[in-house]
């Protein structure tokens, strides 16, 4: 039985292992540093949910927004358990708690080498667009 639940700082060090092994790119000197995740988590701004089997954190994802808009982050699902609904299941309680918050718009940014993950968007039901660059102004390389 997976079950889906918050994220707890005593994971951080499963939560990058599970990123490695999934090969999600993160920042782990960056934004996605120990310190940094827990000012996440306690600031109360952030979904971040872990997908634990008997003990083990084999799924992952942060959801976020800004008042107008969330963002899903740092999906991940552990390579022994993709195709069983764990990716979708980790969305949809997402999106759920986001429209709870009276937001009702969910996005995405997804590396254009990354079809599974494009399969995966355009499987629940995101449109892609084409039309639009992202464009970035960051303190530095690692952030
Ligand atoms: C993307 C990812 C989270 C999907 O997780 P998952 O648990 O395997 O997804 P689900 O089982 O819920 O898949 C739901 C549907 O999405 C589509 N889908 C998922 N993975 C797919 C793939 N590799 N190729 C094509 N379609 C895919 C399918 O339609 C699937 O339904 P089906 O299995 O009945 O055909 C997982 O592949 C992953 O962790 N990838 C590496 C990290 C990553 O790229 N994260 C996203 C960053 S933007």
């Amino acid at each position: 039985m997976i079950e889906i639940r918050a994220l707890r700082i005593e994971d951080y060090d499963a939560l990058i292992a599970l990123w490695n092994a999934a090969g999600l790119s993160h920042r782990p000197r960056g934004r996605d540093r120990r310190e940094h995740i827990a000012r996440e988590l306690a600031g109360g701004c952030s979904i971040f949910l872990v997908a634990v089997d008997d003990g083990r954190i084999i799924g992952s994802i942060l959801g976020t927004h800004d008042g107008r808009k969330g963002w899903i982050n740092r999906l991940a699902v552990h390579p022994d358990y993709r195709r069983r609904g764990v990716g979708t299941r980790l969305v949809h309680e997402v999106e759920q708690r986001l429209e709870e918050m009276g937001i009702d718009i969910v996005t995405c940014l997804i590396e254009d080498w990354n079809e599974d993950s494009q399969a995966f968007f355009t499987a629940l039901g995101y449109v892609r667009h084409d039309d639009i660059h992202y464009y970035s102004k960051r303190k530095g390389p690692e952030v």
